[in-house]
């Protein structure tokens, strides 16, 4: 197949055939197409997009350029994804909670991609492995109720090329890259329940309300076509979700949660899509049982024994779940001030998620090596009054330059106004193959 006339006819806003997404699936997956021309392929999908037909054909070529799994996991797998957020940790924090109420998690994650972090990086931070044998992954799940990896060779290859290449090529923000990434992955490792967490807002992937409904819309489609049991919640990122930003600090921020020393919008975002995934899972009939069995985890303590469980299985320190506060350590801890008084108007939050990039908590280059004890924690929200030199927020920094590059966007990032301005929106609505309900 001629790679050149593909990108052509995608430069032209022509609708790829099936043949020619075999091809440009296949060259990704066994590397035999350069990635410049993958590159070039990915730019034109993010200018001209697809149709319906050639996404769902995308997501299914990318699902079989690797193995599908029928996991036997002494339940029903499933799987939750979002579409990625700064301070968005939710993974573990229901991870843990939802294996101790019962559910089978065959958890597959994804690095930090762009200005977003990524579930993998975190749980690398405190020494845990994130490759497992098929074999030691199924077991672990059928043992202890979950397990989580990254990306494996075997399972959606494809995807683990385009998924670097995007990152480094300013093509994440595409429906069909997005919807195609994330189901290929959930499709091939075989999760029947899938629970979608679709961003909204400044530092969503698709920052606004109609293009995250209709990727939602898109992915239960796809995923319902394929026989599973699919729904996806619409979620606010105006603002970091949690108060902790960059890898430790984002393990330490769930254990506290889990310690029950901290709760706010993490918890409150994290208990409603495990809410879904129980339900979905078969394990709760509806998400206000689901909810219900959640909060008795969290309260009697089972969720945080679970992520000690979770993190001795795969290697990890397990102390962190004793001393989370070791978790936040660097050789620069320091405040940033607010320049005036006034209330927090606006965060732009995609700006913050680079920010912590440039402290090292992410990557600028797909062989960057991530700083794992750096980013910072937010002193405020949306709607918050502060006084001139209050902190925003408390940086991590690894050197001065690093210091001050973050420093300059996070003051950019955070717009102080004087008009009384309400907290950001934390749920918009549930998407299943029944409909839309907005809240
Ligand atoms: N998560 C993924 O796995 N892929 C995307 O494209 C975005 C978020």
């Amino acid at each position: 197949m001629n790679f050149p006339a593909i990108i052509a006819d995608k430069k032209f806003g022509r609708a790829l055939t099936g043949e020619q997404i075999e091809a440009f699936v296949r060259g990704a997956a066994d590397k035999t197409v350069p990635d410049y021309q993958l590159s070039a392929l990915l730019m034109a999908i993010r200018l001209n997009g697809m149709d319906a037909r050639e996404t769902a054909d995308l997501t299914l070529a990318m699902a079989r350029s690797g193995d599908m799994l029928h996991p036997d996991v002494g339940g029903i797998p499933v799987d939750k994804h979002s579409t990625g957020g700064v301070g968005d940790t939710t993974t573990l924090v229901l991870v843990p909670l939802c294996a101790a109420c019962g559910a089978k998690i065959a958890k597959m994650s994804g690095r930090g991609l762009g200005h977003t972090g990524g579930t993998v990086d975190k749980m690398e931070s405190i020494g845990m492995r994130t490759s497992l044998p098929e074999a030691d992954f199924l077991r672990q799940v059928r043992e202890i109720g979950c397990a989580v990896v990254g990306q494996s060779a075997e399972l959606a290859p494809a995807d683990k090329t385009l998924y670097a290449l995007r990152d480094t090529t300013a093509t994440v923000d595409s429906l069909p890259l997005i919807a195609s990434s994330i189901m290929s992955k959930k499709l091939a490792s075989g999760a029947q329940g899938i629970v979608l967490d679709v961003k909204v807002g400044s530092g969503a992937i698709m920052p606004d309300y109609a293009g995250s409904l209709a990727l939602a819309k898109t992915m239960v489609d796809i995923g319902t076509r394929a026989g599973r049991n699919v729904s996806a919640l619409l979620t606010g990122m105006d603002e970091p979700l949690g108060s902790h930003v960059g890898n430790m600090l984002e393990v330490k921020d769930a254990v506290e949660i889990l310690r029950g020393e901290s709760a706010g919008p993490l918890l409150t975002v994290s208990l409603a899509l495990g809410a879904q995934l129980l339900t979905v899972g078969g394990v709760a009939a509806n998400p206000e049982e689901g909810e219900a069995m959640l909060r008795r985890a969290l309260a009697d303590g089972s969720g945080l024994e679970k992520l000690r469980q979770l993190i001795r299985a795969q290697g990890g320190d397990e102390s962190v779940c004793d001393h989370p506060e070791a978790l936040a350590d660097a050789p620069i801890v320091r405040d940033v001030a607010a320049p005036r008084a006034g209330v927090i108007a606006r965060m732009d939050t995609t700006l913050l998620g680079y920010a912590a990039q440039e402290l090292g908590a992410g990557r600028r280059q797909k062989t960057d090596q991530i700083d794992p004890r750096v980013g910072f924690i937010m002193r405020c929200r949306v709607g918050d009054n502060l006084s001139a030199g209050a902190p925003i927020c408390t940086v991590y920094a690894a050197n001065e330059d690093t210091f001050a590059g973050a420093q300059q966007m996070i003051l950019r990032a955070v717009e102080i106004g004087d008009a009384p301005t309400p907290p950001s929106r934390l749920i918009y609505a549930m998407v299943t193959p029944q409909g839309v309900t907005e809240y």
